[in-house]
């Protein structure tokens, strides 16, 4: 499973890729605000930064205005992916960017049926909110099932990108369920590597270590 981190803070982005355990980047437009920076100028330092997909969002709601924004986007780097939301305009402007081979995430999928619209628009990436259908009441684990299981179904490319992701156990589910891809945010990220009984054992060796006078080095 791949590990996109969902951030368009370059600090954050720059500290974790350090770790070489990141395959990718998303942002959205409120990551894009909260960053403070110009999306062009943001999503080009991203690229630099991480040689896998980066995912950068139109915010046009008509198809010809998505296609000169993705055009725009396109320009800043060869690993740019285009996102576009889960509308009608969104997934016509999917289907003319992938037939030019462009990479395409379609964001905003929150049910099944947009999910295979999406695969037969020829996204690349789809992206179901699985936090914010727990936020409504709902299990969003579920719907990555669902996907995944009618992908396979039909041989679909398009790989599941799970999204809206609000803690490690979103990521655990995700990779048992066999989705493709989890975008997380850095706190989510940080937090996989922990658990008390690696902190415990090492203080144990490294006390243990310390009373036999050696070193390796
Ligand atoms: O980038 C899309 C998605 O990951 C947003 O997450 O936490 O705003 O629901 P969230």
């Amino acid at each position: 499973m791949k590990i996109f981190l969902d951030s368009a803070d370059i600090n954050e982005i720059k500290e974790l890729c350090k770790t070489n355990l990141i395959d990718g980047i998303t942002t959205n437009p409120s990551l894009i605000a909260k960053s403070g920076g110009n999306i062009l100028d943001v999503i080009k330092e991203i690229c630099g930064l991480v040689s896998g997909p980066v995912s950068a969002e139109v915010t046009a709601i008509n198809h010809k205005d998505m296609m000169m924004e993705a055009e725009k986007l396109l320009n800043l780097a060869e690993n740019v992916t285009i996102k576009v939301p889960l509308t009608s305009d969104g997934l016509l402007t999917c289907k003319e960017l992938s037939k030019n081979n462009v990479s395409v995430n379609v964001t905003l999928c929150f049910s099944s049926s947009q999910a295979i619209l999406a695969a037969k628009a020829g996204a690349t990436f789809i992206s179901p909110f699985v936090g914010r259908l727990d936020d409504i009441g709902q299990n969003g684990l579920d719907l990555i099932y669902d996907i995944v299981e009618i992908y396979n179904n039909y041989n679909y490319k398009t790989q599941v990108l799970v999204a809206s992701i609000r803690g490690v156990n979103h990521v655990i589910e995700s990779a048992k369920i066999g989705a493709d891809v989890v975008t997380i945010p850095t706190k989510t990220f940080k937090e996989m590597f922990n658990h008390p009984l690696t902190d415990k054992g090492l203080k144990a060796f490294l006390s243990d270590w310390q009373d036999t006078g050696q070193s390796i080095l």
